[in-house]
């Protein structure tokens, strides 16, 4: 593993928008200030910086982001939940790739963690780095607001473990039938953290329950529409371009979309979720420059190629 892990990100490039990368620069940044004053032995924190700082999207941390500011609050203010998503993530990721889960190598273009270091390196960097994110937002956030913070993110977090038990280990009743149980899987193992990114977002600007609610209605379409893209992309992209292993779920018999109800019709289902999401910030109402970069985002989640 190289000792300066690359600190670039692959956000979209290209015709799409700016307002889908500004955010990124300062999340990146308040990471790296957070881990370089944290004590941490030197091999554990080159782990992290490989899985924190690899070319990943950032939608999760640039949800939470435009979520501040579609219901009138500042980036600033939430910076800190930004940065734990992300942590969140990253852990996830590097577990998801394990020998156990999905026995991925690669990830984001790269080895894996768990190649370019060891087993047992990416199974604690990965707890480390769950820890770290609680850490961070009780280091930079006023205790009451951290605390309101931290049980958003903690239900996020355990949500998308039970989407990965689901999605891992099949726990369910054989009545239930596969759309469902596909629903179910997708909703915790991937919306879950998105939902908590908006949530968290919207919570730091203050919110009111009205919009909160129109906040969590958007996450939830947008949520369960980036999995089904990434089913679709696992079928329909290369390796080389998504930087990670592809056709890998039919492979490992998971429930997919695509492998359900055929692409066409998981593309249908997209443009449908793409749409419900829409409807929600109507709902949230405002000025419409408010929640522009939401719906921006939400068509480029839609669209994406990786
Ligand atoms: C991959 O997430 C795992 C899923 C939940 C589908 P992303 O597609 O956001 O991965 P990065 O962060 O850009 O690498
Ligand atoms: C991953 O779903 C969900 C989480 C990491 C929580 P996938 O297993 O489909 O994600 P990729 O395709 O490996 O990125
Ligand atoms: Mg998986
Ligand atoms: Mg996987
Ligand atoms: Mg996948």
């Amino acid at each position: 593993m190289s000792k300066t892990a690359a600190k670039t990100s692959s956000q979209p490039k290209g015709d799409d928008k700016a307002s889908l990368t500004e955010p990124v620069v300062a999340v990146e940044a308040f990471m790296t200030d957070f881990l370089d004053r944290r004590p941490l032995p030197s091999n554990l924190r080159e782990a992290i910086r490989y899985s924190l700082f690899g070319p990943g999207k950032r939608m999760r941390p640039i949800l939470v982001i435009r979520s501040a500011e579609a219901v009138g609050g500042q980036a600033s203010t939430a910076l800190a939940p930004a940065a734990a998503i992300e942590m969140i993530h990253c852990f996830s990721l590097v577990h998801d790739d394990l020998p156990a889960m999905d026995d991925d190598d690669l990830r984001r273009g790269r080895p894996t963690l768990h190649k370019a270091t060891n087993e047992a390196m990416a199974i604690l960097a990965g707890d480390a780095m769950l820890g770290l994110a609680f850490e961070l937002l009780f280091a930079k956030l006023p205790p009451a607001l951290a605390a309101t913070i931290a049980h958003e993110l903690a239900i996020g977090n355990n949500d998308m473990i039970a989407g990965q038990v689901h999605d891992t280990l099949p726990d369910f009743d054989v009545a239930v039938p596969p759309i469902e149980r596909l629903r179910t899987i997708h909703k915790n193992k991937t919306g879950a953290l998105i939902r908590a990114s908006c949530r968290m977002g919207a919570i730091c600007a203050g919110a009111t329950p009205g919009q909160l609610e129109a906040i969590t209605t958007y996450a939830d379409a947008i949520g369960l529409m980036f999995q089904v893209v990434d089913d679709l992309l696992d079928v329909t992209q290369t390796t080389e371009h998504l930087g990670k292993a592809t056709n890998k779920d039919a492979d490992k018999g998971k429930l997919t979309y695509p492998g359900l109800l055929g692409i066409e019709a998981s593309k249908g289902e997209v443009t449908r979720l793409q749409r419900e999401s829409h409807a929600a910030l109507d709902k949230l109402g405002g000025p419409a420059e408010r929640t522009r970069p939401l719906r921006e985002l939400c068509d480029y989640m839609a669209v994406r190629s990786k």
